[in-house]
């Protein structure tokens, strides 16, 4: 957890350290931007996203796939869309990111300099399905070790636990009613995780 209330510098590996915490400096910085832009894609005021803590709280995922011998035999990291309002991924040039989209798996091809932006299933229940969190999955590959760094955007301090999210009011209207209960970051991720990435869609449990 990178933010809000980062780890002591002299915590994590010294070959890291110093570019994580500037990395994350920057990613933080441009989450707020994204949400912004989001918030008047939706026609809400420009800071209304981040006034809720959409980018309060940033988890900074440094993943290691190992080189896999038989891909064939195995699943990667299977099929899900992430618990969060949104992820800001780095990849490198090893490749294996696929999106599912209209039911067919479409590689997401490394683009040097390149991040890729997903939207996660917290933004779509609070967007009320306005915009849709992608499912996306990683293959394993003869080629590796492959290396990626999901920064993922949730509320993230003890004060915020007890806040409820769900649609926002200033989208919904009588021809466009509530689709999910509200709930707390908490309570959803408690799901999410209990769950376990088992291929369905931990919000279909907040669906009204
Ligand atoms: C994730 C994820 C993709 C990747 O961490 O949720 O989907 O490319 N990562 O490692
Ligand atoms: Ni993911």
């Amino acid at each position: 957890m990178m933010a809000p209330n980062p780890p002591k510098l002299q915590d994590l590996p010294a070959s890291c350290r110093d570019i994580l915490a500037e990395y994350s400096k920057q990613v933080k910085k441009l989450g707020i931007l994204l949400f912004e832009l989001l918030s008047e894609a939706l026609g809400l005021n420009p800071n209304h996203l981040n006034d809720i803590d959409c980018a309060e709280g940033l988890a900074v995922l440094c993943l290691y796939y190992p080189a896999c011998p038989q891909p064939d035999l195995t699943l990667g990291t299977t099929k899900h869309a992430d618990n969060d309002f949104l992820t800001v991924l780095l990849q490198d040039h090893i490749g294996g990111l696929q999106i599912l989209h209209q039911s067919k798996w479409i590689d997401i091809p490394p683009l040097l300099g390149a991040l890729v932006v997903n939207i996660g299933d917290l933004l779509q229940l609070i967007t009320n399905d306005r915009f849709k969190s992608v499912e996306h999955r990683v293959l394993a590959n003869q080629v590796g070790p492959r290396v990626s760094v999901a920064s993922s955007f949730c509320t993230g301090s003890v004060q915020s636990y007890p806040k409820l999210y769900g649609p926002i009011k200033e989208l919904l209207s009588e021809d466009n009613p509530p689709k999910y209960r509200e709930t707390t970051v908490r309570d959803y991720c408690k799901y999410y995780n209990e769950k376990g990435l088992d291929g369905t869609s931990a919000l279909l449990h907040f669906k009204l």
